[in-house]
């Protein structure tokens, strides 16, 4: 887009370190970038309710970062100038805000209640969208009672979800996370890479009988996706041996139609995708799918409540109190002016095992990005770099280096005030653990506090903890799907509202096109018996050719069962 266009449009222009409300936080950073958070909380002993929001049954905690009123002033004044109100406002109408691939980014229709109206080329979206909740619910309903019957008259038992990326990442995070809401009758798995020990492991204690598989591409032209669909398709086939049993044992997620009549599952058992919704964007699309088996038809409207609650908030609070785009502004100061690359997403609740690979995906395939909108290169460091691991078990593994390790990593806390599962004390000890690490984070613990403690004068720089490490700490009453719904919208727009400061896409995802290329072209010369004339690079050329010598030299004892 040039530069007039984007005015014609309404969008601002103009490299972001030149604007005046950039400047104004670089300027800030150099008065407060000394402060340590001791000081700030003895300035001010409101901070730490003062700096809190509620929104959607979340409690958000803002006050350990290393901001003042001026910080949010100038932050909140900053995505004004960039008009993220108004580019809200266009991503909600569904205009083609994912430019390169001139799409609109209409995941939030998804959850819009039927009486809407939201038209994309003439047609509503809403509509289609119920139906096809509806026609979910239907097969779930049938699934969950018994009624859909496998081929031989035995009850499904089994589902089995085969996808990639977003149509792995967030059905399997939703199913871990609600686990707790999920029929105990049914056993869900999920496939989603290409080593054939991820199908193998998932299979060897199911029955083909009562097995059903869910095959989920947006495209349908995944090679990972179709090659595990192929292998279950042969499975399956192998013990039901009878090709009409496929219309019993698999049910397709796709916007390919073609591709799936082609793979041999028939129109009725199709679920559709839409092109106006991104992959890391659809797990309450028909890819949420065998979320809606385990938890049921209600339980999963309830999710789509809480994320629905979420985009309510987030198109209408004033950006100083809206909490999405306040989460996507403090990663924004963390990143591009304190220097955290990193974000640690923390959740002290074991249900929410998967939430950082989920979030790693929506927010790196996101904003993992070089260009602007307009292809000029970015100015800035943009998508931080998100990892984590449930508490308190990273605690035992990696926060040596959140507490006294050199890079600073900004964290995301994220913990409930009742447990589903109380047993003896342990919720107390796991909160505990969680307060006192954005405590310690925080606050530190000085070379006169550590001497006075009595350790020794050597051992004192060892002991010392520097804090002033910034956290956000998201509590909320209880895990439920509604607060889960409200958890993930909460991260889809605070993802957003990043990339509207940095003036990227973050609906596209061309970073992952030339690998898929190269692995197809390196399969085919896998494939041929003879070695093909090699023509990479040495190192290349060199791997593949021990990999072709030795493949075959030592051909593993099959594991009993
Ligand atoms: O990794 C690239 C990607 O296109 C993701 O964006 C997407 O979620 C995933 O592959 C799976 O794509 P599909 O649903 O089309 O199989």
């Amino acid at each position: 887009m040039s530069a007039a266009a984007a005015i014609a449009t309404g969008r601002p222009t103009g490299n972001l370190v030149s604007r005046g409300t950039w400047k104004a936080l670089l300027a800030h950073h150099v008065h407060i970038g000394g402060q340590h958070l001791r000081e700030l909380f003895a300035a001010d002993p409101q901070r730490g309710t003062r700096f809190t929001l509620e929104a959607a049954g979340l409690y958000l905690d803002y006050s350990k970062n290393r901001i003042d009123a001026d910080t949010l002033r100038l932050l909140v004044a900053l995505a004004h100038d960039c008009d993220l109100p108004g580019r809200t406002a266009a991503m909600f109408r569904g205009e083609l805000v994912n430019g390169s691939e001139k799409r609109a980014a209409l995941h939030t229709a998804l959850r819009a209640p039927a009486s809407e109206r939201i038209l994309l080329d003439g047609v509503n979206v809403v509509e289609e969208v119920h139906a096809t909740l509806n026609r979910m619910a239907a097969l779930a309903g049938k699934i969950r009672s018994g009624q859909w019957l496998g081929h031989t008259g035995k009850r499904i038992r089994n589902v089995v979800n085969i996808g990639i990326g977003g149509s792995d990442l967030g059905p399997v995070m939703a199913y871990e996370a609600l686990r707790h809401y999920s029929a105990e009758t049914l056993r869900l798995r999920f496939v989603s890479n290409v080593d054939g020990t991820d199908l193998i492991e998932a299979t060897r204690d199911l029955e083909p009988e009562e097995t059903l598989f869910i095959v989920c591409s947006k495209s349908f032209k995944t090679l990972e996706t179709l090659t595990n669909a192929h292998a279950a398709r042969a499975w399956s086939l192998e013990k039901l041996g009878d090709e009409r049993s496929i219309a019993r044992h698999f049910v397709a997620v796709s916007s390919n139609a073609d591709a799936v009549a082609k793979f041999g599952i028939a129109p009725a058992n199709l679920f559709p995708m839409w092109d106006w919704v991104g992959g890391r964007y659809s797990m309450d699309s028909a890819i949420g799918l065998s979320t809606m088996i385990a938890i049921g038809d209600a339980h999963f409207r309830e999710l789509l409540h809480g994320m629905r609650a979420m985009d309510e908030h987030f198109c209408t609070a004033a950006l100083a109190n809206n909490m999405p785009a306040l989460l996507g502004l403090l990663s924004i100061w963390n990143n591009n002016f304190l220097g955290c690359t990193t974000l640690a997403v923390l959740p002290y609740d074991q249900y929410l095992k998967r939430f950082p690979a989920y979030l790693q995906q929506l927010t790196m395939e996101s904003n993992g990005k070089h260009v602007t909108l307009e292809g000029l290169p970015v100015t800035q460091c943009t998508s931080p770099i998100v990892w984590g691991e449930q508490g308190t078990n990273g605690q035992h593994s990696f926060y040596q280096l959140l507490h006294q390790g050199t890079p600073l990593v900004a964290c995301d806390f994220i913990g409930f005030c009742q447990t589903l599962n109380p047993l003896g004390t342990q919720h107390d000890l796991l909160m505990a653990n969680l307060f006192a690490q954005t405590e310690a984070l925080a606050f530190g613990r000085t070379a006169d506090e550590v001497r006075a403690e009595g350790i020794a004068a050597v051992l004192v720089p060892h002991r010392v903890f520097e804090g002033n490490r910034p956290t956000n700490t998201v509590l909320a009453e209880r895990l439920t799907p509604f607060t889960l719904g409200a958890l993930v919208v909460l991260y889809e727009h605070s993802v957003f509202t990043q990339g509207v400061i940095w003036d990227i896409d973050s609906f596209d995802q061309w970073g992952v096109e030339l690998g898929k290329v190269l692995a197809q072209r390196t399969a085919a010369e896998l494939a041929i018996v003879r070695e093909p004339a090699l023509a990479h690079d040495s190192s290349t050329n060199a791997l593949i050719r021990r990999y072709r010598a030795r493949r075959h030299a030592d051909p593993p004892t099959k594991r009993s069962v």
